[in-house]
């Protein structure tokens, strides 16, 4: 058997499929722990935006046995040990009481994300849609995460990523943006690491996708885009967040590319797609349905 491209551009990549995690992202996450403890003393846990699940297996895997862990994707997922799966949209508004449910109506310890739409290639639009899916993410949050506890959200570092610090703040007692030494150095791609849930008195949290993120922040002062006042934001309202990078020093480099030993196997992923967005493209090539124009 051969050695293929990806295996030696991106050993975490290879990896992965050794150590038996369906899919790369589970370094960023036990990155990310070994940097901010994320897994100490919490037993309830949303994994939302988990297909295939490689974050949901090191949950599994790190937290104890008794603990609920609740994972939400679009896609189906195939099981994990002690993960309760929901196929769901997070924007949509039922998708909270699922989660609850789960919980027998108790708040969580810790909520992350790792959300990501499909690109369209059309990078205002795609931008757009990230935002979105991270306005989500944290409406959720601010209804289902208990004082104190912690949420981490993938971000894309664009123009209005200060604004999101501000919010994030108005709500966290720490923001951190990190960067996981199993993230690509040469994408935008971050995590947002908040610590200590502080819901504010007089704030209620609304999830109503609906709301622009000015309107969920009603009241706190923060980022009136679209009026003058986004080009006079203070101090205070502009947050800068530290930026954190973590992951050994001495671990593998994302972006560089590797020899492999010639005797190394071509592994098998560890999960396939359970339904992948091209099978039905692969379908109707099959079925010559199918045409060039
Ligand atoms: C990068 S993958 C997540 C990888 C996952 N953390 C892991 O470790 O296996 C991004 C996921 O976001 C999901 N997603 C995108 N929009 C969503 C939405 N509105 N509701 C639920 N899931 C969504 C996609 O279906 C996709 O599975």
């Amino acid at each position: 058997m051969g050695r293929t491209n990806k295996d030696k551009r991106d050993l975490y990549y290879r990896r992965a499929k050794e150590e038996g995690w369906r899919a790369r992202s589970a370094f960023k996450l036990l990155q990310l722990n070994d940097q901010f403890n994320l897994f100490d003393n919490i037993t309830r846990v949303v994994d939302l935006c988990a297909a295939p699940g490689s974050w949901s297996q090191v949950l599994s895997k790190n937290l104890s046995p008794d603990s609920t862990i609740v994972a939400v994707d679009l896609q189906p997922m195939t099981p994990i040990d002690n993960v309760t799966t929901i196929q769901a949209d997070i924007t949509h508004p039922k998708t909270l009481q699922r989660i609850l449910d789960c919980f027998g109506g108790e708040p969580a310890d810790f909520v992350c994300s790792d959300g990501a739409p499909d690109v369209t290639g059309l990078h205002d639009l795609d931008e757009y849609i990230q935002a979105q899916l991270i306005l989500s993410a944290l409406q959720l949050t601010t209804c289902l995460l208990k004082p104190g506890g912690s949420f981490v959200a993938k971000i894309f570092r664009g123009r209005d990523i200060d604004l999101l610090y501000s919010q994030l703040s108005y709500l966290f007692d720490k923001v951190i943006c990190a960067k996981p030494r199993a993230s690509r150095g040469t994408s935008l791609e971050a995590f947002i690491v908040c610590l200590g849930y502080k819901p504010r008195e007089g704030w209620t949290p609304k999830l109503d996708l609906g709301v622009s993120s000015e309107e969920f922040f009603d009241g706190s002062n923060i980022g009136k885009q679209g009026t003058m006042e986004v080009y006079e934001l203070d101090e205070e309202e502009r947050k800068i967040a530290p930026f954190i990078a973590c992951g050994d020093i001495n671990d593998i480099d994302s972006d560089a590319t590797y020899s492999l030993d010639v005797s190394s196997l071509t592994l098998d992923p560890v999960q396939k797609p359970t339904a992948p967005p091209y099978k039905k493209a692969l379908e109707m090539k099959r079925n010559g349905e199918l045409q060039r124009r």
